[in-house]
């Protein structure tokens, strides 16, 4: 039985579903929201049943209390998988959204078709960028959304609008989910061990101007997975759902 503590760390994750085919799932990073997917959504629909979740603290999601580790979102995204009735789907991760999609690949390869990195990495924060972190999200605790939406939005992309674009997404995600979630992001772990012992399809895919994940990380992580590719998209920073959203549609479309 469900006792009330249980009942209220449970988060309700708002999600589009759009199309008909096989299941893709789209994760989001940090401090963003489901809608970032909304083009590629649009491209995929006739081969794919897209569905794209808020994950918790962010976007329209509920925002419990405590520490949102990648393995505390991945069961967020079990339960919506089982809610839809879902014995396994592709998921595809944007950055933290990887993150959590290496959670999945660790616990719960039996409900993967395979995972997508997406301007993603395997590797744990290093002592510094931890500590960094840890420092920032006390910032955010303090002043609230507009240090991540400051720090983070001109690092997405060298596009200003798509850059003023992210910055109003941030700006309105709760400043307590941001909090949880750059906690959760400090306390993960490395996942390439994860990606040498996955023996599903794993899609690694890089903007070559990423200015968050660099090239080799990406690298490494498509090489350790047995049936990794990597496809780098010229002339893309960080976001290339929205700034090369016809190539990386064709990389799913060959992919999945
Ligand atoms: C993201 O875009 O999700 C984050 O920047 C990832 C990170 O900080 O590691």
């Amino acid at each position: 039985m469900m006792n009330i503590r249980d009942s209220l760390s449970v988060p309700i994750l708002k999600y589009s579903l759009i199309g008909n085919g096989k299941p893709l799932i789209l994760l989001h990073g940090f401090g963003l929201n489901r809608h970032i997917w909304d083009p590629i959504c649009g491209l995929l629909q006739k081969q794919c049943q897209c569905i794209s979740p808020d994950l918790r603290g962010q976007g329209e999601s509920d925002v419990p209390e405590g520490i949102y580790t990648m393995k505390v979102m991945a069961e967020d995204i079990l339960r919506l998988m089982d809610k839809l009735q879902l014995e396994k789907a592709f998921i595809a991760g944007h950055s933290m959204g990887g993150y959590v999609a290496l959670s999945l690949a660790k616990d719960h390869p039996d409900r993967l078709d395979g995972i997508g990195l997406i301007a993603s990495h395997a590797r744990a924060d290093t002592d510094e960028k931890r500590a960094g972190r840890i420092h920032d999200m006390e910032q955010v605790k303090l002043h609230g959304s507009v240090i991540l939406a400051e720090s983070l939005g001109p690092r997405l992309t060298k596009d200003a609008n798509l850059v003023e674009a992210m910055k109003t997404i941030i700006l309105s995600t709760d400043p307590k989910g941001i909090e949880m979630a750059g906690l959760g992001m400090a306390e993960r772990q490395d996942c390439m061990e994860v990606l040498r012992n996955f023996h599903k399809p794993v899609l690694v895919v890089a903007g070559a101007e990423d200015m968050i994940v660099p090239l080799t990380a990406s690298q490494e992580a498509a090489e350790a997975a047995p049936l990794g590719k990597l496809v780098v998209i010229p002339d893309t920073g960080h976001m290339p759902m929205l700034e090369a959203p016809n190539v990386l549609a064709e990389a799913f479309q060959h992919f999945i």
